[in-house]
């Protein structure tokens, strides 16, 4: 059975961002794309509302720019959102080209608006946009002769020239566990980009699928790459809430064609927060939920959208209808209850506009990214716009960039010799609930010092027994997803710790001003703790030729 592949370019993810990318390289370079569920398992497949584009004449570049930049709370790029503004309507034209049809008539867009936005520039397809960029690009991407796509392929860690001893450093390719055969394979491509979505699962409540556990992250983390601006978490406002549909988004574009926020006896309360009402940016409405659920007790509030013609609501928002209906909720006739959950990271791993990280060969591109676009707060529909920008922007460096080594390097198999299988699931399933428990309730929308450390406490006790049981088990999905949330939680802390004031996303009760300087919160990949980067290189001989092996022990 094969267990080693060989490409131009290793993909780790299969979202909008990852497709994308494979599709701007396949023409000239062989591309594989791992995938560590089905294909369409990220959080691509689930987006609602749409992509944020300038595609209309009462647009202007200049407005997405400044409603990015005032989401974005005084810490976006200002050449990276430009960058991606006005690269924003050629990818809409690509993907356009390739088949996607946007709601619209006569050539003309439907544009749907959301929070923070001060024009109507969302195109959408219905309130399926996601599924329906995922279909168009898989169609392509599953037909290309020079794109193999495998699923259920679970990255561990990206091999680095360091690892095995050169003093000239740069990715290689990655370890994946396979979920099929049990086995550990090795891809090796001289140039690897991370397109591993999110990391939202770190908390208990989250619109994200189950795979969002911040992988990309904590390999490019261990890799020796700087991550930045990950307490940027934002809570979407409204989730579906429910006993039996946890979670589900109840998209933001329902706030802007009308709906309206009310407490539970049926008062709208936006005002009181916000001019902007029901479209201010995603951070203040989520605040202001939790605000007002604390101090009711109550334990949701209400979206409610009945007041617009029937007919509207099933055209725009079939899912969401279809959803609710399963539950016993008519939104056509009816609020619906919801609540906040985490949704999106807006920090991740630091790259510049063509997704290059701190490591030669190493790209991030997505949501695992940190480009600068996002920068305290992510301004609605801009994620999907900067997967399918950078997709391109990371294409045209890769082509740039691509030789192979001066030096030859072999990347070793991976050794089980020295671990056994897993004895207590148990671990991992009490730890993985711990932990995205104490997120939530210590790490979440309103946050202060002493839930701060707490957290840090806690994280450093489960670093300990995760990287144990690491250490001394063979590997399987849930202990590789288990190792990375905890690393990506630990991230958490350390930037929102770091941070001594309230800004975007991030609010702390004991520092609630905001400092007139702006500054990104940085995490070198150096650090003292040996369970953060876990060094792996040290026990792998050093050279040319392939060491006799390398696994759970030598890669950390
Ligand atoms: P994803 O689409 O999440 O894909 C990640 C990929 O990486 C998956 O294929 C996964 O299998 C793979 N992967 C992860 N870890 C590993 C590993 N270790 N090994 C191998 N493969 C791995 N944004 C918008 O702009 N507009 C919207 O309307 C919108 N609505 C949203 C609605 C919901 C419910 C959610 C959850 C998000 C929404 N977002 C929206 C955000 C947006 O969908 C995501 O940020 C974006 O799709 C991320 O794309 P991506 O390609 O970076 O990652
Ligand atoms: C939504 O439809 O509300 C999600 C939009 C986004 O996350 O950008």
């Amino acid at each position: 059975m094969e267990t080693r592949y060989q490409s131009d370019v290793l993909i780790v993810g299969s979202g909008a961002a990852g497709l994308a990318l494979a599709l701007h390289l396949a023409d000239s370079t062989q591309v594989t794309v791992l995938s560590k569920d089905e294909v369409r398992g990220g959080s691509t497949n689930r987006a609602q509302g749409g992509v944020a584009a300038v595609t209309d004449g009462n647009d202007s570049f200049d407005s997405h720019i400044a409603d990015t930049i005032a989401a974005g709370g005084g810490l976006c790029d200002q050449a990276v959102v430009e960058e991606v503004v006005r690269r924003g309507p050629s990818a809409i034209d690509r993907i356009v080209a390739q088949g996607l049809a946007f709601d619209g008539e006569d050539g003309r867009p439907h544009l749907t608006r959301e929070g923070g936005h001060t024009r109507r520039r969302v195109l959408h397809v219905a309130d399926h946009t996601g599924r329906a960029i995922a279909t168009t690009l898989i169609e392509h991407a599953s037909r290309h002769p020079n794109i193999r796509i495998l699923a259920g392929r679970v990255a561990i860690d990206v091999i680095t020239a360091a690892r095995l001893g050169s003093r000239r450093n740069r990715a290689l390719g990655a370890y994946a566990f396979n979920r099929h055969t049990g086995q550990v394979e090795v891809f090796e491509a001289p140039s690897v980009a991370l397109a591993t979505g999110g990391a939202s699962k770190v908390y208990l409540y989250t619109s994200n699928p189950d795979g969002a556990t911040g992988d990309g992250i904590a390999m490019a983390w261990r890799a020796g790459c700087r991550v930045a601006n990950m307490e940027f978490n934002q809570f979407h406002p409204t989730c579906l809430h429910h006993p039996e549909a946890r979670s589900f988004l109840i998209s933001e574009a329902v706030r802007g064609e009308g709906g309206r926020l009310l407490l539970p006896d049926g008062t709208p309360f936006m005002q009181r927060f916000d001019p902007r009402g029901e479209l201010a940016s995603r951070d203040v409405v989520a605040r202001a939920i939790d605000h007002e659920m604390k101090r009711l007790g109550a334990p949701c509030v209400h979206l409610d959208i009945s007041h617009k013609p029937a007919a509207a609501i099933e055209a725009h928002f079939p899912t969401i209808l279809e959803a609710c209906l399963k539950v016993g909720i008519d939104m056509r006739r009816e609020p619906i209850p919801v609540v906040p959950a985490a949704h999106y990271t807006c920090g991740g791993v630091m790259v510049d506009v063509g997704g290059r990280t701190d490591l030669p060969g190493l790209y991030a591109i997505g949501e695992v990214a940190s480009t600068g676009l996002h920068g305290a707060n992510r301004l609605a529909s801009n994620s999907l716009l900067e997967c399918l920008v950078l997709a391109e922007t990371a294409a045209d460096d890769i082509r740039r960039q691509r030789r192979r080594p001066a030096e030859v390097m072999w990347a070793p198999d991976w050794d089980e010799s020295r671990v056994t299988d897993s004895d207590e699931q148990v671990v991992l399933a009490h730890n993985w609930t711990e932990l995205r428990r104490f997120m939530w309730d210590y790490v979440g929308i309103v946050r202060t010092d002493k839930r701060l450390a707490r957290a840090s406490r806690r994280i450093e006790l489960l670093k300990r027994e995760i990287h144990e049981y690491y250490a001394n088990h063979r590997v399987s999905a849930d202990l590789i997803e288990l190792r990375n949330l905890v690393q990506v939680a630990a991230l958490i802390v350390k930037c929102a710790t770091m941070r001594r004031e309230s800004r975007g996303l991030h609010y702390t009760l004991d520092h609630p001003h905001t400092s007139p300087i702006a500054r990104p919160s940085i995490v070198p990949p150096v650090s003292d703790d040996p369970l953060d980067v876990l060094q792996p290189a040290r026990r792998v001989a050093a050279g040319r030729r392939p060491p006799a092996s390398v696994g759970p022990h030598a890669l950390g």
